[in-house]
């Protein structure tokens, strides 16, 4: 049997992300990474981004969610750890994002909401664009301090079936427990409970924080207050797009 190192297994992700983009043949124009802690809006303030610039949203934390979901062995496997309030290992996300990545709606852009989340995952982002010349072109920190997070978590209500996000006192349904969009029942999500959201913030500040001198230094992070209302939010990012 061939045993495969982690850097073969990469450098083929790399080649088969490269030659899909290659084939379709579009250039791309608006590739977002939204930053911040659990909690912070990246997933709020994400979709917004997309409705308005008719890009794809992409959450992995939304596609574990779903391989749960949908009992999938890699939902089980992802469960595993983000029931601890864990990240997923870099070996599992890699690929699932890279594949979503090079799909043909991702051609013109697309904005990133809880990917990449450690350096690892970052430089191989980096390295499978800069293979097409290509770079991430905005890096938006959605800064709000620890403190705020963990009551803005208890309020959450997420809609399993279409990934929208609710709050109960900011952003209630219209009818109370059900999705507006899809009308599937709403529900708090296992890792919003207050231990757990203490642990991802203690991994959101040993893994994930780094990334904030990671694209600093590549020139494209910018920082909004994500303590505001999230529409004055979503303004700001809007005036550092345009
Ligand atoms: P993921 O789903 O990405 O969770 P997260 O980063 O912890 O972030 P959240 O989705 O909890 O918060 P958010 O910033 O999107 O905030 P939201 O907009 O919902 O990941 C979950 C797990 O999956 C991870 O812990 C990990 O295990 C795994 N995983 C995912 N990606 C991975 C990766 N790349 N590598 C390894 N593992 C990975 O807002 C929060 C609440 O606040 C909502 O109720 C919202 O309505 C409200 N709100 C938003 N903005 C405002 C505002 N301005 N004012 C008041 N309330 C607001
Ligand atoms: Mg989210």
């Amino acid at each position: 049997m061939q045993i495969y190192t982690k850097q073969a297994v990469q450098a083929y992700l790399i080649r088969s992300f490269v030659s899909e983009r290659k084939r379709s043949r579009m250039e791309i124009n608006m590739k977002i990474i939204m930053l911040g802690a659990p909690g912070a809006g990246k997933g709020t303030q994400a979709k917004m981004i997309a409705d308005k610039y008719g890009i794809p949203h992409i959450s992995t934390g939304d596609i574990f969610r779903a391989n749960i979901k949908n009992g999938t062995e890699l939902g089980m496997e992802a469960k595993k750890y983000m029931d601890k309030g864990q990240l997923v290992p870099d070996e599992l996300t890699v690929k699932i994002l890279l594949d979503r990545v090079a799909k043909e709606d991702c051609a013109e852009g697309y904005v990133l909401d809880g990917f990449p989340r450690t350096i690892p995952q970052a430089e191989v982002l980096d390295k499978a664009l800069s293979e097409l010349g290509d770079a991430i072109d905005y890096a938006i920190d959605v800064d709000v301090p620890d403190a705020n997070i963990v009551k803005r978590m208890s309020g959450r209500r997420a809609c399993l079936s279409c990934g929208a996000t609710y709050h109960i006192e900011h952003i209630p349904p219209k009818k109370e427990g059900i999705c507006d969009n899809c009308g599937q029942e709403l529900v708090l999500r296992d890792d919003d409970k207050p231990e757990t959201v203490q642990n991802r913030l203690k991994v959101y500040h040993e893994q994930t924080q780094p990334l904030i001198d990671f694209y600093t230094k590549k020139g494209v992070l910018k920082t909004v207050d994500g303590t505001v209302d999230m529409k004055d939010v979503f303004a700001a990012i809007v005036a550092i797009l345009e």
